[in-house]
Formats: C-alpha cells, sequence, structure tokens
C-alpha cells in the first residue's frame, strides 16, 4: 500500500511538468514542443505555456496586448504567430527573449504604431509579418534588431514612410511588401545593397517616382537577354499617382508590355498608359528662375532675406553661392530653405557683393545674381571718438572655421571692463546683460556684444547696438 501511494504521487509530478494551457492542444514531437492555441476564445496570452516551446500558434483568439512576462525566457521559440486579434498594444521589449525566433506573425491586428523597443532582440527574425494593421508611424531605430529580415510584410497600413535606412541594411531581405498605404517616397539608393531581394510590392501609394537603382536594372538585362531566372526579380507598382517626365524614363524603358499602369501627370498623359506611351513623351523642363530678389541694402546687424523663385519638370531645388563663390549652406549665421528663401540671420560688412541663386534640375540649371549692400556702422575705437574701420576682410558665411576669432574682441574695439557687464542671469539659450555704468560717459554711443555659437561651434559673430545719444552731445 505504502508503495501504491508512493507511485501516485510520482505520477502527479510527472503531469505537472507537461502541463498544456487549458483548451490549447500541446504537442510533444521530440525534440519539438508545439504549443497550439488558434481559435480557443482567449483574451489573453495563457501564462503557464511551457517555456521550452518551439512553436506557438494563437492565432485568431481576443488577445488586445502583449505583457513583457507573455514570453519571457522563451528562448526556444522559433515560431509565433498572433495573427487575427485586436492586439493593439505590445509592451517594450515583449520579445526580447525569443532570441531564436524566425518567423513573427502580427497580421490582422490594430496595432497603430511600432514603437523603438517593440521588436529588441529578435536578431534572428526572418519573416516580420505585420499587414492589416492600422500603422501610422514606425519609429526611426524599430528595425535596428531586426537586420537579418528576408521578409517585411507592411501591406494594408496607413504608413507615410518606413525607417528606410534600416531597410537599407537587411541584407538577405528576398520579399518587401509595401502595398497599400500612404508611401510617397522611397529614397535614392535605399535597394543598392540589397542584392536577394526577388520581390517588391509598392502597389497603391502616392508615389509619383521610384528612383532609379541597380535592382530594377538586374530585372532589365533579365528580360532583355531572355533569361528566365527563378530569381527574376518583380516589381509591382500599379495604382501610384506616376509623374511621367525624364526622371521615369528608366522604368519605361524596362520594356514589360503586360501590365497596366497609368501616369496621373503631366497634364498631356494624365490617364494614359505608362506602358504604351513613347519614349520621347517622358519630358523635363529645364529651370526657369521667375522671381527673385535684384539688390537689397540692410544695415550692418541687420537680417537680410534674399529670394529665389523658379519653376520646372521636376521641381528645381535651388543653391545659394556666396560673392566668394562658396556653396551656402545651414550655419549659425545663415539658413537656406527649400523655397529658395536664404536668410544672413545678422549680416556683416563682409557680406557685401554678388550672391548667386542656382536653380537645378535633372533638365538643366539657371543662375541669376542677387547685389547685397552692407551700410557700414561706425565703430568706436575709445573715448576719443575715433573711428576705427576695419578691413572687412572676406565673409565667414560659408567657412566653418574664422582664423583669429576671440571671443574677448579682436577687432580693437573698446574693451570695457569685466565688472561693468555683468551676465546677471543666464539658461541655455538666454542670458541677461547688465550695463554697470553711468549714462552720461563721453563718446560711448553703442554697445558691440561679441559671440559664439554653439551650432557649428566656430563661427564668432557679433551684433551691433546703438546706446541712444543725447543731443546735447
Ligand atoms: C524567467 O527566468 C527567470 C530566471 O530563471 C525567472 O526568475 C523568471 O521568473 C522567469 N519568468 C517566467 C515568466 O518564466
Ligand atoms: C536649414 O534649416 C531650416 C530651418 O531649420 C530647414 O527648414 C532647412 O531645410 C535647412 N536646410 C538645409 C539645406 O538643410
Ligand atoms: C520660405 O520658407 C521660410 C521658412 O518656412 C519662410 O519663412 C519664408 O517666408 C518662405 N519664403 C517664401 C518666399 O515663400
Ligand atoms: C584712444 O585711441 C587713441 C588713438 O588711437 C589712443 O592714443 C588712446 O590711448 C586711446 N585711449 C584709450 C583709453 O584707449
Ligand atoms: C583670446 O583672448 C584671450 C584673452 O584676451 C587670450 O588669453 C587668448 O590667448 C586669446 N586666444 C586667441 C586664440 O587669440
Ligand atoms: C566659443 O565659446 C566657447 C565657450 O566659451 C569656447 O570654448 C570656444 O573656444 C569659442 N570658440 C571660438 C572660436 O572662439
Amino acid at each position: 500500500m505504502e508503495k501504491f501511494l508512493f507511485y501516485l504521487f510520482f505520477i502527479g509530478i510527472a503531469v505537472k511538468a507537461q502541463i498544456c494551457p487549458k483548451r490549447c492542444v500541446c504537442q510533444i514531437l521530440s525534440p519539438n514542443l508545439a504549443t497550439l492555441c488558434a481559435k480557443k476564445g482567449l483574451l489573453f496570452v495563457p501564462p503557464n505555456i511551457d517555456r521550452r516551446t518551439v512553436e506557438l500558434r494563437l492565432a485568431d483568439n481576443f488577445v488586445t496586448n502583449i505583457k513583457r512576462k507573455d514570453f519571457a525566457n522563451m528562448t526556444s521559440l522559433v515560431d509565433l504567430t498572433l495573427s487575427r486579434n485586436t492586439i493593439s498594444f505590445i509592451t517594450p521589449h515583449a520579445f526580447a527573449d525569443l532570441r531564436n525566433l524566425r518567423a513573427l506573425h502580427l497580421n490582422s491586428n490594430r496595432l497603430t504604431k511600432i514603437t523603438n523597443d517593440m521588436f529588441s532582440g529578435l536578431s534572428n527574425l526572418h519573416h516580420l509579418i505585420l499587414n492589416n494593421n492600422q500603422l501610422t508611424l514606425i519609429s526611426s531605430t524599430a528595425f535596428d534588431d531586426v537586420f537579418a529580415l528576408e521578409e517585411l510584410d507592411l501591406s494594408y497600413n496607413n504608413l507615410e514612410t518606413i525607417p528606410w535606412d534600416a531597410v537599407e541594411k537587411m541584407v538577405s531581405l528576398h520579399t518587401l511588401s509595401l502595398d497599400h498605404n500612404m508611401i510617397d517616397n522611397i529614397p535614392k539608393g535605399t535597394f543598392s545593397h540589397l542584392h536577394k531581394m526577388t520581390r517588391l510590392d509598392v502597389t497603391s501609394n502616392k508615389l509619383q517616382k521610384l528612383p532609379p537603382d541597380p535592382l530594377f536594372q538586374r530585372a532589365q538585362v533579365l528580360a532583355t537577354s531572355g533569361i528566365i531566372s527563378p530569381s527574376t526579380f518583380a516589381l509591382s507598382f500599379g495604382g501610384n499617382p506616376l509623374h511621367c517626365n525624364c526622371e521615369l524614363l528608366w522604368l519605361r524603358r524596362l520594356s514589360r508590355e503586360d501590365d497596366l499602369e497609368t501616369c496621373a501627370s503631366p497634364a498631356l498623359l494624365t490617364g494614359r498608359y505608362f506602358w504604351s506611351i513613347p519614349e520621347e513623351e517622358f519630358l523635363c523642363e529645364p529651370p526657369l528662375i521667375t522671381r527673385h530678389t535684384h539688390e537689397m541694402r540692410v544695415l550692418e546687424g541687420q537680417r537680410a532675406t534674399l529670394r529665389c523663385k523658379a519653376r520646372g519638370d521636376p521641381e528645381p531645388a535651388i543653391h545659394w553661392i556666396s560673392p566668394e563663390g562658396k556653396l551656402i549652406s545651414n550655419a549659425t549665421r545663415s539658413l537656406v530653405y527649400d523655397n529658395g528663401t536664404l536668410d544672413i540671420l545678422i549680416t556683416t560688412v563682409k557680406d557685401t557683393g554678388a550672391f548667386t541663386c542656382i536653380a537645378s534640375n535633372p533638365a538643366g540649371e539657371a543662375t541669376q545674381t542677387v547685389d547685397l549692400h552692407i551700410i557700414k556702422l561706425p565703430h568706436l575705437l575709445n573715448s576719443t571718438n575715433h573711428i576705427h574701420e576695419p578691413d572687412p576682410g572676406s565673409s565667414d558665411i560659408s567657412t566653418s572655421t574664422k582664423s583669429g576669432s576671440n571671443a574677448s574682441s579682436s577687432n580693437g574695439d573698446t574693451k570695457i571692463s569685466q565688472d561693468k557687464i555683468v551676465v546677471a542671469e543666464a539658461t541655455s539659450s538666454t542670458a541677461l546683460l547688465k550695463f554697470n555704468f553711468q549714462r552720461n560717459i563721453p563718446g560711448i554711443r553703442m554697445f558691440q556684444i561679441q559671440y559664439n555659437g554653439t551650432y557649428d561651434d566656430t563661427l564668432v559673430y557679433r551684433k551691433s547696438r546703438w546706446e541712444a545719444i543725447p543731443l546735447s552731445q
């Protein structure tokens, strides 16, 4: 009798060790353990899933969110299916222990965004299936850990863009499904390292053009040389508002007569079948500068805004060249906007000269010059009313280093000792300066503040401030 009781006790332990969540089916197909819980009316991921499971099916349930502990310690898991639930929230790092996971199916759920840490740790993931969610946003670093992907399906969402930088690094990628989204741009060079790509679907997006890419050229070579390769590249791009100008000529040359893509613009080609338009009708229009600032005079230290507008097809890019012939970029003192406006925030005498606006597009370029005159303010050397006229030298707008610059005045201007000017309050972006001298210091007409910006770290510039001068002086 004693022996029999002991035997029962032993069975009890064994059953507990191989526990299977209620309503689920667990298949112990050595060496793999599969936990099958599809269509079981589950409202959450069962807590008592065997941590050694290799395949876990949870599709067609009513799971609304994924918690950190749901898949904790499941280091053997290879295949995880969560399709057709109502998942709208996934806790950061929820899949972090799944270092052997190959396939993650999250299609037909209610995800609206992919946050940075959602897919952290999934360094062996090959298939990431996210179609038919409500995605509007994927954080810029969300795909950093899933660089080993072979298949990425983001179709049927509301995405305007995806982290292209991360996609560029997925060198094993063979299938990228982006159809039925709102993507309006694919950056040039995205596919240049993706030599394994066999399928790209961008059907029904908002693309006006596709970037020419070696990947697509490969497709062309295969087609024209008549080689039927199992790895022939398939590109689907119908249902986009294609702008059929010279930039799409390369695509037209791929000669695939069997598809029904149409052009949305320019007006002459609207609605016509892409593959039936002769190559010579894919035209661009060289830039024409339509409006620009002709001449401008500003007081030293004031802001100067130079404008330049051009039209053409495609829309010309506008660049500015300084009087010294240097390309002007964003810096502490200058801002260049996409609409062609150049803003010199604080002018110096050295900015005087002819600026050049260049409008360019694939069809050509056009230039115009804009003369800028900076009206010099007199600089008082010291209290003897001697007017100091330093050589303005060349403008420092487009240079990143200014030799001889020093926060404590290198132009020989009057230096006011430290204790007469104090910084009363300072924050990261503001400073309150207090001038501790009497109103009537003879000869003082102007304070000049010199400071340097930290945006490009080296540029030193100054702003002049007039002090009201009593009439009696
Ligand atoms: C995962 O493993 C750790 C360490 O063995 C343990 O403390 C933790 O409770 C486990 N978590 C789950 C959900 O099994
Ligand atoms: C310069 O900065 C402005 C304002 O931050 C920005 O709108 C513009 O795109 C920038 N230009 C370039 C060429 O980066
Ligand atoms: C160009 O863009 C800037 C910044 O958005 C704006 O301040 C400026 O008014 C614009 N200029 C023109 C001519 O539209
Ligand atoms: C003012 O300038 C004059 C002429 O350069 C110089 O002789 C004089 O010493 C200066 N005074 C002061 C206080 O710096
Ligand atoms: C800047 O000025 C300070 C104080 O006048 C001086 O000690 C320093 O050597 C100067 N630095 C340069 C690079 O001229
Ligand atoms: C700008 O200011 C910082 C902080 O005072 C200083 O370290 C740096 O040397 C300055 N740069 C120049 C070019 O004067």
